[in-house]
Parts: structure tokens; C-alpha cells; sequence
């Protein structure tokens, strides 16, 4: 290991390491809530037990970054009913201010006031399954990845603390739906699996699509994922299934850009200055490609809903562009402020009036009579096919977003808003730039 890398990964280490202060209020507001929880539990007679799982309680996250994850364990043999029931009322019984939210399932992120600081602390009802492969829901396997990390791990959590460091500042840190980068379990695998934030970084330098890990040997799972981490507590699953061809490939690039040479700036989060107004316009000219963005209200779903649907959606809109002769150069989604935006940078948007329609080869004699029959001449000839001449419907790619969008599948949510308070097709002159747009644009662009 050069001197260099060495010196830096120590001090990011000393910055991003939890402090005394941080680590007793964590640990003191925990117990606190769980006792909580489970004298609550214990005077509305409802049999359940609260424990401590994720980074905080495996000491692997990184510091003014803790969420505490406290988990409500419920007999395996109730109902889904009464485990969301229960397991809601008892967690709304221990916090004054809360949401509740959904993953695969419906859990409480509460808000605690602790030592002058404010904490989220997300409460999850789960079964007390007997083992991680007999989960009654996804989140059942929680509690054994806790096991399993807090018994291998031992001496490893700053090298899981620089992994999370690293990959938030490339923005591919988290397994949500909008993200669809590495969560925090995977992270502790990864480092489980190599021992060391470096040899990691040395290993994914070269790692090839479909890339597999399997720390027991066991795995059973046959997906065509671009990184495959066979989950320790679970053979069927891969616990990289969340991770996109993107991150996996963001990691890869920005591995070897740090082994070349390593710098403090992978581990600090780029100032980066919002986009004004006239640099955004002025970027768009030089360009000379031109965008047309479609705007509406964003479904009121969580983002993991909402976010493969924009996607679905926005390839179903490329399709129908496409089939109308226009040349997409690129396209993205984002949510700002309410609105989900579907966002076209387009090569070619304007048409001419003609549109070459391509009939039967000559040599085939039925079907040139039917094609002449069906079409007006002239009958040109062209590599020994018939064409004709046709009007082209849509000669302005703005016209047809604005007429044929109820031609695109959009998905259940996202149809029914649009049906429902319409949808606006758009110019960069005619969007607002509000912050979100800024910094949506400014990634869109390469973060220069
Ligand atoms: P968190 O999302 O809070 O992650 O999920 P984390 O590991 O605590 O990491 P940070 O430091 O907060 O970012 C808590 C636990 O829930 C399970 C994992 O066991 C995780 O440690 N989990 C969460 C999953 O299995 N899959 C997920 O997609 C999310
Ligand atoms: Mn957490
Ligand atoms: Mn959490």
C-alpha cells in the first residue's frame, strides 16, 4: 500500500468514524425506545418484542448519517392483518412524530428530539420467522443478516464506513428504487467478502458483468443481474438485485479512477454550485439539441412505486417517437416539486411533409397487385421493391406528444393522474428552474 493511500483513507476514517458523544446518544436513545416499545407492548397485552438491527446496532454507519432501525418482532403463526395492525399501533404509541411509510410493507419512520440532536428511527413490524429462508415478509430476514454481520464482522466496520463514504459521494449509495445502488447490508458483504475498502476497490476494478459472490458457497439463485451477492442468511436471493447497470458500472470506473490516483475529494461531496439560468440556457445552445419535457402531477405513490413506472413510461414515449421517424439522443426522469418529469433531448424533431412507405418486392406479383390497389402512384421503384410516397401525420415531435400520448402505456398510476388533471408538454424556455431542475440538469449534463 503506498504512503499515500494509506494517510487518506486514515484521516477520511477519523472524519466519518462515529465520535464518543454520537455513539452514547445512539445507544441511549435505542435502549430507550425499545424499552419503550416493549412496556407498551407489554400493557396492551399485545406479545411482541422489540430489537435493534441495521448499522447503529453493528456499529457500521457513518457519523451525522445515523437512522435507527428498531425492529418489532410478532409470533410467526398471526395473520399479515394483525401483524400490520398491531405492529402500527404499537409503534405510533411510542413516537409524537411520525409517518408512516411503505417498503414491501407498512412501518412507522418516527422522529426523536435526543441530545440537541433530531434522529429518524424507522419501526418495522416483522414475523419471528424460525429461519431466513421461511420469511412471511421481506423484512423478515433482517434480524439474521444482524446475526450474521455482528458475529463475522468484528474489526471491519471502518472499512464498511469508507465503502458507504465512497459510494453516497458517487451518488449510487442506497437500494431505493430512485438510486438503485448498494445498500448498507451489501456493503458489509462486500467488505465481509474482501476484507478491506482497498482490495475491494482493487477487485471491482475488474469486475465483469454478472460478476458473482458467494461468501457461504451456497447459492441457488440464477438471475442475470450485472453483480450477484448471494445473501449468507438466504442461498434463493441476491442481495444485489437492487444494484442497476449504472452503479455496478459507476463503481467499476470510479474504483480505478481512485486506485490511479487516490484523493480525499472521492470521500467529500462536491460543492456543486446550482446550474444558474444562462449557463443551463447556454449549454442548451451549444448543444443545439432540443428538448421537449412532459410534465404532470406525480401519482401519490412512494418513489419505489413511482420510479420504475416514470421508467416504463418513459420508454414506452421513446417507442412512440421513435416509430414516428424522430431521433431521441437521450432521455431521463425525474420528481421536482409534485411534478414527475419525462425529459427528451432530441437529434432530430422536425420532419418533412413526405413519408417513405415501403411496399412488397416486385418479383412478388399478388402482392404487388394488392399494394397497388391499396396505394395512389407514383409506384417507384427502389432495390426491387415497390415505395410510395405517403403524408407524414406528425412533422413536429411537440405535436405529437401533445395528440398521441394516450397511444403509450404509462402504467396504472401514472395513467390515471394523466387522465385525470392532464399533462403539459413542455420547452426548456417554457420549464421553471426551480433548485431540483438545476441539480437535475446539472447530473444530466456530467456534473461538470
Ligand atoms: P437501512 O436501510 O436502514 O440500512 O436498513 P442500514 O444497513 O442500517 O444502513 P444505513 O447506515 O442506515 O444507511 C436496515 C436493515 O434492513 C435490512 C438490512 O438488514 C438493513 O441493515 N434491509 C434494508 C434489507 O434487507 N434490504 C433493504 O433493501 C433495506
Ligand atoms: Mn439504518
Ligand atoms: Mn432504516
Amino acid at each position: 500500500m503506498s504512503e499515500a493511500v494509506e494517510t487518506i483513507l486514515n484521516e477520511v476514517t477519523e472524519h466519518i468514524r462515529p465520535g464518543a458523544d454520537e455513539r452514547v446518544a445512539v445507544k441511549t436513545l435505542t435502549e430507550l425506545i425499545i424499552k419503550k416499545v416493549n412496556s407498551k407492548a407489554a400493557s396492551m397485552g399485545i406479545n411482541a418484542r422489540a430489537i435493534s438491527v441495521g448499522s447503529t446496532a453493528r456499529d457500521t454507519w457513518v457519523s451525522g448519517e445515523a437512522d435507527i432501525d428498531i425492529f418489532i418482532m410478532f409470533p410467526a403463526d398471526i395473520s399479515e392483518h394483525e401483524l400490520k395492525e398491531k405492529g402500527l399501533l404499537l409503534a405510533k404509541s411510542v413516537s409524537d412524530r411520525y409517518e408512516e411509510r411503505y417498503a414491501s410493507h407498512p412501518y412507522i419512520h418516527a422522529y426523536f428530539r435526543h441530545g440537541g440532536r433530531e434522529y429518524g428511527v424507522d419501526l418495522v413490524p416483522c414475523f419471528a420467522v424460525k429461519d431466513a429462508t421461511s420469511l412471511k415478509s421481506a423484512v423478515d430476514r433482517t434480524p439474521f443478516h444482524n446475526e450474521y454481520v455482528i458475529q463475522k464482522l468484528s474489526g471491519l466496520e471502518d472499512e464498511v464506513r469508507l465503502l458507504k463514504q465512497f459510494l453516497r459521494c458517487l451518488g449510487i449509495y442506497g437500494s431505493e428504487q430512485r438510486r438503485k445502488g448498494f445498500s448498507g447490508y451489501l456493503c458489509e458483504l462486500l467488505i465481509l467478502k474482501y476484507r478491506s475498502f482497498l482490495t475491494l476497490l482493487k477487485h471491482a476494478a475488474n469486475w465483469r458483468y454478472g460478476e458473482r459472490i458467494d461468501i457461504e458457497g451456497h447459492g441457488q439463485y440464477r438471475g442475470k443481474d450485472p453483480l450477484i451477492v448471494i445473501d449468507p442468511v438466504d442461498p434463493r436471493r441476491n442481495v444485489a438485485a437492487a444494484v442497476s447497470s449504472y452503479s455496478f458500472c459507476r463503481l467499476i470506473d470510479a474504483a480505478r479512477e481512485f486506485l490511479a490516483k487516490p484523493s480525499r475529494e472521492f470521500f467529500f461531496p462536491k460543492e456543486v454550485k446550482p446550474l444558474s439560468e444562462s449557463e443551463f440556457r447556454s449549454i442548451l445552445k451549444d448543444r443545439g439539441t432540443y428538448f421537449v419535457i412532459l410534465r404532470f402531477k406525480a401519482p401519490d405513490v412512494v418513489e419505489d412505486i413511482l420510479f420504475p413506472q416514470l421508467r416504463k413510461a418513459e420508454s414506452s414515449i421513446r417507442r412512440l417517437i421513435e416509430r414516428n421517424e424522430f431521433v431521441v439522443y437521450r432521455s431521463d426522469v425525474t420528481v421536482d416539486e409534485g411534478y414527475a418529469l419525462l425529459v427528451f433531448e432530441l437529434l432530430v424533431w422536425q420532419l418533412p411533409g413526405i413519408k417513405k412507405h415501403i411496399g412488397p418486392p416486385v418479383t412478388l406479383r399478388k402482392h404487388a397487385e394488392k399494394f397497388k390497389k391499396r396505394h395512389s402512384p407514383p409506384f417507384l421503384i427502389e432495390n426491387c421493391r415497390y415505395v410510395v410516397e405517403l403524408k407524414r401525420e406528425y412533422t413536429d415531435v411537440m405535436c405529437l406528444l401533445k395528440n398521441e400520448l394516450q397511444s403509450c402505456s404509462l402504467g396504472r398510476h401514472l395513467s390515471d393522474v394523466v387522465e385525470e388533471a392532464g399533462y403539459e408538454v413542455l420547452t426548456p424556455e417554457e420549464l421553471k428552474l426551480t433548485p431540483g431542475i438545476c441539480s437535475f440538469f446539472r447530473d444530466y449534463f456530467g456534473n461538470s
